[in-house]
């Protein structure tokens, strides 16, 4: 054990003289603290930050975020992508107001039973907020701890992450929760960083395995690596008079309560005068120049869209009665204010559609 306590004392001091000024430090207020580390995952705290101030002061307590209409919320966090997280964040606050008065539960098996809160953020608020020594095990720290005690364990099984799991208990100081969880995280993103992490002068390097063995690329081992799957979105934008068609994007959907403009999906790239023809709603229509490629990227999939304006008669039945199928037509002033999936707001940014920015 005194190899993790010296661990913890060197990254701890470390963290003191390096730490960045985020505002999510200054605070205990758990609800700060959880609004924070849902934006984090997956962001960096670059874009992260004035996401988090954005929500802040639109939404000051866990009773204003509440109380506000998912598709506002939604439309604050466009841009950040995984939008369930943004769905069971607004899901949460309201059983937060709910079933728990407004008051998050104080301990982290408690704070595990919470939509959208997960081991990592169940343990970053119970550490943060209430001083719990439970650790975080985030990818910042899965690296850390494999290179610096030159742990093998695979990070894509269960009994990988438990192993890890139990190491950062181990090293988590009792008296220091909270700043320990910190310091690891911080150490993981400003020198253990995965690509030319900073070993020259780094305060652990003496006792670091992986820096002695000279093999920290390796680390951490992961074996499976998600496949990727490539997609193709012909998003025809059709304008009726001086409306344009949209549809809320339906449950199951990684941009469920998003919308977005009528689409054909192929399955590799494909001539869009011989799509539009193969359409019912769009084969007796002229169809206008398709936009530039635009590529999107998600953690499994690859997106290539490409936009083709079409004009219809606003007197057009066969477009009128879509409104049955979940499509509405909007002014260009609401389609600005709808959230809308960053793919789809790039390409209306790039044509100046918006008339405010
Ligand atoms: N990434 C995830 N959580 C973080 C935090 N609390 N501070 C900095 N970066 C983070």
């Amino acid at each position: 054990m005194a190899g993790e306590k010296k661990f913890s004392e060197l990254i701890i001091n470390w963290y003191q003289v390096n730490k960045r000024a985020l505002p999510w430090r200054k605070t205990s207020d758990p609800y700060k603290i959880w609004l924070s580390e849902i934006i984090l995952q997956q962001t960096r705290v670059n874009q992260g930050l004035p996401y988090y101030l954005n929500f802040i002061e639109k939404y000051p307590t866990v009773f204003d975020l509440a109380a506000a209409s998912e598709q506002e919320v939604l439309r604050l966090w466009q841009g950040l992508g995984y939008y369930s997280r943004a769905r069971n964040l607004h899901s949460c606050s309201k059983t937060i107001v709910e079933i728990h008065k407004g008051l998050f539960p104080s301990n982290y098996s408690a704070l595990l039973k919470l939509k959208g809160i997960g081991s990592y953020t169940a343990a970053a608020i119970a550490s943060f907020a209430f001083a719990e020594a439970v650790p975080v095990v985030d990818g910042n720290v899965f690296r850390v701890l494999a290179r610096h005690f030159g742990i093998d364990k695979d990070i894509s099984t269960a009994a990988g992450k438990e192993f890890f799991f139990k190491k950062a208990s181990e090293c988590i100081p009792p008296q220091q929760p909270a700043v320990f969880n910190q310091a690891i995280m911080e150490f993981g993103a400003l020198n253990c960083t995965p690509q030319n992490p900073r070993c020259d002068d780094c305060v652990l390097k003496k006792s670091c395995v992986a820096f002695k063995e000279g093999n920290q690329s390796l680390f951490p081992v992961k074996t499976k690596k998600a496949s990727v799957r490539t997609r193709y979105f012909y998003y025809f934008v059709i304008k009726i008079g001086s409306r344009f068609l949209m549809r809320e994007r339906g449950p199951k959907d990684i941009w469920q309560g998003l919308y977005d403009f009528y689409l054909i999906e192929a399955k590799r790239p494909t001539n869009v005068t011989k799509l539009a023809k193969s359409d019912t709603l769009l084969a007796d229509l002229t169809v206008g120049k398709p936009s530039k490629p635009y590529k999107h990227i998600l953690s499994h999939q690859h997106l290539f869209a490409r936009f083709i304006p079409v004009e219809v008669e606003s007197t057009n039945r066969k477009f009128i009665n879509l409104a049955n199928c979940g499509f509405n037509f909007y002014a260009q002033n609401q389609v600005d204010e709808l959230p809308k999936p960053v793919l789809v707001s790039r390409y209306l940014a790039d044509i100046n559609f918006f008339t405010k920015l």
